[in-house]
Formats: structure tokens, sequence, C-alpha cells
């Protein structure tokens, strides 16, 4: 792209500063109509040039050439096209402006302030914005009173990242504690959330080693600082959070639609040893009737822990297992840790053998492969930095897709070595970047390190598709970048069994989910360590509603299935999981939102209840699922106490109960049948909402205003529901809810077999009416009839659809009026008015 195409503020040879506040008049102002035909400014400084462009009118990029030439135009995590947008923009005299924000630009010192367009800010920078020194930079910006960051991934420090520091550096990190930093993904984008200008958001895109403060070091000053690598970064209006996290997945791409028994339960150990013990937890899960979809094989089914092989002794037939497994409902996902064994015979291990040949493996400084032990013993390791690596890499798959393995597991790719104190490979080993619109070039590992996981995702998930094109891929990372939410869902790691993670398991999702990565899991239970029965019990209510809901455990700790502390507690976790199924397609429509927009599946509540930024309650664990569902665990679960939870306007009901949320009926006591059922002590003050945490309760909330689709109970996501589609409508403003179907698995939802249907529901002078939309898509779904239930209900009622009388039940305890239809493909309007 020309200079020529920006304006060109000052070309003075002065080291220092420029000359361009006379924008506004004379000769200024012809330059600055000059931007009108553009899309953005540049400006110099010395010896370095800055450039802002905006891409849409609510993106801009901006990017610092140290010596007067611009970083060099490629990314790992915004594909060119992407890059590449642009939008005319209007000169103004200090800047320019796009529909919806104005950039200034003070050319003394490259300062810049976005604003909206009725001048509030956005994002400022601080004094000194940009310092250059060598390779080194730092940038920074105003941190106002008053805003918080979100987002950087699943690091650690609780939800908030105002006055605390981060590096960006990806390590393998067992049993880090809640303040350990870094750990293992670096994703450098956060969102800055309730200033004057609304939520905006901040994407560094530079793989090295950075740092980002938050007010930690300087009072209200953001600091971000890397040892080398392009100055190039992206800022994001919104206003809403939304809006920021929905443009940043525009940008660095949306978590495709997962296979929809990656949204079932998930049973993992390191390691289930034998086909045998693998079988025997398959028959108790059934036996015990804990839905499961997902059985995980760790190293223990490898030969000497090496990837792409199988220990025949220990697993005779794995193609027949796996069969077997899907027989029953199970999928099977396999590990697959990205070093290849470098000490197998030769001949013996095709990995080895044909990446040496290929000349496929990364490299010591020297021009040797570089070796390093990790679980196999000595390793090498495949230079995903180039595509035809990644093409290798993809087809070592090939054997396990055959056999019937739904799934890959990429773990230990930050990457972890062993037996050195740095964790991790050497700065200077040597990749060789051939790949998208990156120059062909050698690089070090200190440039690529960071992107290096998320590069092995991407040739796992390209893999997978290649081979079995009709199948959505399934990879699990452990490492990754920003965009990674493109290749794979990801866990937090080697958490510990304690009531601390299984918080800050909470604040990993939500700040994953802001980040891109949608699809995000802990280990329940804590993979280091054993729990507490108590701890188990909890973990499994909470871990019932992530996005990836996995049981998980370290070799030598206690078994954690969820049969292990007796069938009082059993029977608890059975419920949660149970529940789980039966909010299936709720959880699945959240998904395929997920995929067209970004929007999480787990968020923040105030990511679509921005009010709930400035409620008092402790909210560092309260999150919602959708924005239908509100969950609000106990803030000290490890000493029971009282709580209050803060439920935003418009009123909630209690999902357990059915009923409004603090009405007097919450607060009869009786059998507990519910997990929210109120005690004696629970008192609702307007939207606040006191509970008395039980083990055997987890508060949810549904907004009013929902229309939630649930379904019968079944084992297995491949198991079909049998009955009706259940919908709940809890009446309120902006009533809503939409169905998504599809046959779970295959890619033809891209060809438009898919179910997508709106339903609204509105309150009117006789009572509600219900529409549903014309249904998209060809798709036939399991359920011939709906049974529709209205929540707060009192009295009778007459319901009829299509002109003609639906037979209805009303139920006074629970408030609720229910009657069944045939399925609604049609557009439909249902009345019910009261009697
Ligand atoms: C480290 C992973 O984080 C853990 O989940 C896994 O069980 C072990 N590697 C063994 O593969």
């Amino acid at each position: 792209m020309s200079i020529g195409r920006f304006l060109k503020v000052a070309l003075a040879t002065s080291s220092v500063a420029i000359a361009v506040p006379a924008l506004a008049q004379g000769p200024a102002a012809a330059t600055a109509t000059g931007i009108n035909r553009d899309n953005g400014l540049e400006a110099r400084r010395g010896a370095m040039l800055m450039r802002v462009e905006a891409l849409t009118d609510m993106v801009l990029r901006v990017r610092i050439g140290r010596d007067g030439t611009l970083p060099e135009d490629a990314s790992w995590a915004v594909a060119a096209p992407l890059r590449q947008q642009r939008v005319k923009v209007t000169a103004t005299p200090d800047g320019f402006r796009t529909s919806a924000v104005q950039v200034r630009l003070d050319p003394a010192t490259l300062a810049l302030t976005v604003t909206d367009l009725a001048g509030k800010v956005i994002v400022a920078d601080a004094p000194s914005p940009v310092a250059v020194e060598g390779r080194t930079f730092t940038l920074r910006k105003a941190l106002p009173q008053g805003e918080h960051y979100f987002g950087l991934g699943d690091k650690t420090g609780g939800m908030d990242r105002r006055g605390k520091t981060f590096v960006d550096w990806n390590t393998d990190a067992y049993g880090f504690s809640p303040a350990d930093d870094p750990i293992y993904k670096s994703i450098p984008f956060f969102i800055g959330v309730g200033g004057e200008g609304g939520s905006w958001g901040m994407f560094l895109d530079n793989s090295w080693r950075t740092a980002f403060d938050f007010g930690h070091k300087t009072d209200g000053v953001l600091e971000l600082s890397g040892p080398d690598g392009p100055i190039d970064y992206y800022l994001i209006a919104g206003p809403s959070t939304a809006e920021v996290v929905r443009r940043y997945t525009d940008l660095t791409g949306k978590a495709p639609l997962v296979p929809q028994w990656a949204l079932g339960y998930q049973q993992s150990r390191y390691s289930y040893e034998t086909a045998d013990e693998l079988r025997q937890v398959a028959a108790r899960l059934r036996q015990e009737k804990v839905p499961t979809d997902v059985l995980w094989l760790d190293i223990g089914f490898l030969d000497k822990n090496t990837p792409f092989t199988v220990n025949k002794t220990k697993f005779p037939d794995l193609k027949g297992l796996v069969a077997d497994m899907r027989h029953d409902g199970f999928k099977a996902v396999t590990i697959t840790d990205l070093h290849v064994g470098a000490n197998r015979p030769k001949g013996s291990y095709a990995p080895y053998d044909s990446g040496m040949a290929g000349d496929h493996f990364v490299k010591n400084a020297d021009g040797s492969v570089y070796v390093a032990p990790v679980w196999p013993g000595p390793s090498v390791f495949p230079d995903f930095t180039q595509k035809r690596t990644r093409d290798w890499y993809g087809g070592l798959f090939k054997e396990q897709v055959d056999m019937g393995i739904a799934g890959a597991w990429n773990d230990m790719n930050e990457p972890a070595i062993f037996e050195t104190p740095t964790k991790t490979m050497p700065l200077d080993v040597q990749h060789r970047i051939a790949t998208d619109d990156f120059t062909p070039r050698t690089a070090n590992h200190a440039e690529l390190h960071n992107i290096y996981g998320m590069e092995n995702t991407r040739a796992t998930f390209d893999g997978l598709q290649k081979l079995a094109p009709d199948e959505r891929p399934f990879v699990m990372t452990r490492a990754s970048y920003a965009g990674g939410q493109r290749y794979a869902v990801t866990w937090t790691g080697d958490n510990s069994a304690t009531w601390d993670h299984l918080k800050l398991s909470i604040q990993q999702i939500v700040n994953l989910g802001l980040s891109g990565f949608s699809y995000g899991a802990a280990d329940v239970s804590g993979f280091a360590g054993g729990p507490s029965a108590d701890l188990l019990t909890r973990w499994f209510e909470i871990g019932a509603f992530y996005p990836v809901f996995r049981d998980h455990s370290a070799t030598g700790t206690p078994r954690v299935e969820p049969w292990v502390d007796g069938p009082d507690h059993l029977a608890i976790r059975r419920r949660f999981v149970e529940e789980r199924y039966r909010l299936m397609p709720y959880l699945y429509g959240l998904a395929d939102q997920n995929a067209r927009t970004g929007d999480p599946i787990l968020r923040p509540v105030f990511y679509d209840y921005p009010s709930a930024l400035r409620m008092s309650c402790d909210q560092s664990w309260t999150f919602t699922l959708g924005k239908a569902l509100l969950v609000a665990p106990p803030p000290t679960p490890e000493s029971p106490q009282a709580y209050d939870v803060c439920l935003p306007q418009g009123g909630w009901f209690d999902y357990w109960t059915g009923l409004p949320a603090g009405t007097k009926a919450m607060q009869e006591t009786g059998p507990i049948q519910s997990a929210t059922q109120a005690t004696g002590e629970k008192q609702a003050q307007g939207d606040l909402v006191r509970e008395t945490p039980r083990l055997d309760r987890l508060p949810v909330f549904v907004r009013a205003g929902t229309i939630l689709p649930r379904q019968p109970l079944v084992q297995s996501t491949a198991e079909t529901p049998s009955g009706p589609l259940q919908l709940d409508v809890y009446p309120g403003d902006d009533c809503q809810g939409t169905l998504y179907a599809d046959d779970g698995h295959s890619m033809a939802y891209r060809r438009g077999v898919l179910l997508r249907q709106a339903i609204r529901c509105t309150r009117t002078a006789e009572g509600i009416r219900i529409d549903f939309d014309r249904r998209q898509g060809s798709f036939r779904p399991w359920w011939r009839e709906m049974r529709v239930t209205v929540h707060s209900w009192t009295g009778a009622g007459t319901v009829s659809a299509r002109n003609r009388a639906v037979a209805s039940d009303t139920d006074a305890t629970a408030q609720t009026l229910s009657f069944t239809l045939p399925d609604q493909a049609r557009a439909a309007s249902v009345t019910i008015a009261r009697r």
C-alpha cells in the first residue's frame, strides 16, 4: 500500500517532532482533504513511522516502524483479507473520523486518542505513548478510573486484570497457583469495560515474549512492551462488550461449531491404562446412569509414551474397543503430543522416519536437528511454521481416523521440554517460516514460541478435516495464541484439587470466552492432588455449566469418577450431569450462535447486563450461560455462609422451581427438590436474592423473557430423546428463544441441513402470545411435538393455535400452564388467554 495513499503528517527530518498541528489551517487543510479519500493517516517522529488505518468503522489497525519502515504485513492470527480491509475516513483537523469514531494524533508525541463521535474517550494514550530502544518497545495507554480489564485468555489472578501485570510466554505450568504467570497460553487481547466511551478492545499482534501491565507499575497507566517483533496492534470499539468480542473474532476467526458430543459429559484420567480398565469405566458410567459422551485416552495407551503408536499389550484391539464404545454411545478422544519420539529402531516408526526424510523438524543454531527429552525420551519437534510440515503432520492422524477415533488432544505444545529449567526449547532453535503471506525466512524460537502450539493445532485440525472431510474436527489444546479458537477447544492445564482452583476455573473460562476461546474447560476435580468429596461434588455442579465438561486427574492421585464418594454424592453429581443433558438444545443453540457471532457460551454477567459491573455483590464467580441463565455459586464454598446474588434488572426465575426469583413461594421450606429451593433464611430484596449454600444446591436463575428449549433425558447425545421438545416460557420483556438442531457431527449444516428457528413471546391484555418464526434449513429434528410450559401463570387459561383450541393443564403450586403442540415448522402464533 503506497504511503501516498495516506495523509503524510510531516516529513520533517528533525529527530523529534513534527509539524502538523497546523492541519486545520491553510495548506494543512488541503492535506486533510486527502484523508477524505483514504483510510487513515501516517505520522513520523524521528526515525519512527506510524500508520493508523481504519479497517472498518469500528476497528483500527496501528503499525509502527522503528526505522521508518513498517513491519512486514503478515500475521499468525489475522488472515490477509481481514488485515487488508479498508474503509474510507473523513479528514479532521488533527486526525480523521469514521462513521463511528474519531481519531486524533498528536504528531509531536504520536499520542493517539480515539473517541466516539460525541467526543467521549474510548481509549487515549498516556504520556510517552511509544518508546523504542533498539528492538524493544513500550506502548502506554491511559487507564481511566473505573475502567476494568478482561481477556488475555486463561491467565490467573482473578477476573479483572486491573492492577496486575502479566507476561505472554507459553509455559508448562504443572501445579500452577491461582497467581502464577505466565501459564500455558498467550492471547495478547484484552477488553476495557466501564469507560466513558464504552467497551473497547486491544489486540497486540506480536508473538514474542510481551508484557502487559494494567496500572501495577504506574497507577493509571497501561503499559505493553515487548523485546522485539512487530509493533502492530488493533483497537476495537464497542460500545458494548459483545460488539468488541464479535469484532475481535471477526478478525481472528470464530470457533467452528463443535460436534454435539463435545458438549456432553467427558470422562478422562491420566491414564486409563488398559482396554479392560476403559471398558470397566464405560460400563460403570452406564450402570450408574451418569450420561456421558466421551472417554479420553491419555498417554498410557501409547507404546512408551510415543505419539502415533499404540501399546498392543494393553490395548490389543483399539479399533475394536473404539467400535464397541461407539456402539454404547461413547466417542474416544486420544492424546497426541506434538513431539515425535527419536529413539525407536530405524524403520519401525514412520513419524520419525518420514519426518527426517522430509526435513520436518526444528533445528539447532548449528543446523543439526534439535533433540530434547519429553514423554518418549529423546524427541524431535515438527516445524509447524512450514505449511508443508503441517500437511505432513496432519496426515499422520490417518490411522486414528481409520480406527474411528473422534478427536485429538494436543498436549505439551508450549512446547514442554523436560530436564531443562526453562521448561522449553532454547531461544535460538531455528524454525523456517514458509506459510501464509510471510516472507519465507529462518526465525528463532524466541519469535515463534508463543504461536508454536497454535500451529500444532492448526496442523491437527487441517489434517483431521482432510482425512474425514464431512466430519467436524475436534481438537483440544493446552497452548495457543490469538486466533487459536479456529482450530481447537482448550482447557486450563494442570490445575489443582483446591477450592481456589475451582473458583479460578470460572474466571479463566470467562476470560477465555472474552478472548475468542468460547470452548473452555478446566479439569473437573483438579488435576493435581485429591479433592474432598464436597469439593468434587461442587466441581461437578459447576463443571456441568462449563462449555466443555471433562473430569480429568493426574496419575497417582485418588480416583475422581462420579461414584467415588458413595451414593449420596453420586446422586448429586448425576443430577447435575443430567441437567446438562436436558439443557442440550439450549447449549447447542449457544454453540451455533457462537460459531456465527463469537458470543461466548459462558460469559461474565456484564456481557449481556452491563449494569452488573456496578452491582454490589461479590461477582467474582457469578456467570451466565448465554444470556438466559445466570449461575451464582457461593463465593466462599469452603466455609459456607449466606450470600447475596445480585440479579440484573428485568426479573428472574429460579431455574429449579420455575417460580419468580424472590417470591414468597421461594421462601417456603420443605423436602429438598431443587438446588435453589428456598430455606427459611432466604430473603429477596428487590433484585437481591439471599442464598444459603447447601452442597446439593447451585443457584441458577432464568431471565424473565426467555423461551428455554430442553429435551428429555438421554444417556449420551448418540441417543435420540424420546418425547416432546420442551419449551419453557418465562414471560418478560424482549421475550425470545432460539431452536438450533442438525445431525450433530457432519458438515451438512454448512449446506443448509440444519434447523434454526426464532420463537418470541409477548404479554397481551388477555395473557400471552407465542410466535414461531418460519424455520430455516432442511434438517428434520428428532421431536414430533413440543411441550410448552408457561411460567408465572395463575388461574385457568385457554390456548389456541391456528384457530383451534388446544388442551392445557395448569399447576397452581408451580404457577404454570402447559400444553402440547405438534412440531411448528412454519410460522405460527399461539395465544394463551386468561379465563
Ligand atoms: C499434561 C497434561 O496437562 C495432562 O492433562 C495430561 O494428563 C498429562 N500431560 C499426561 O499426558
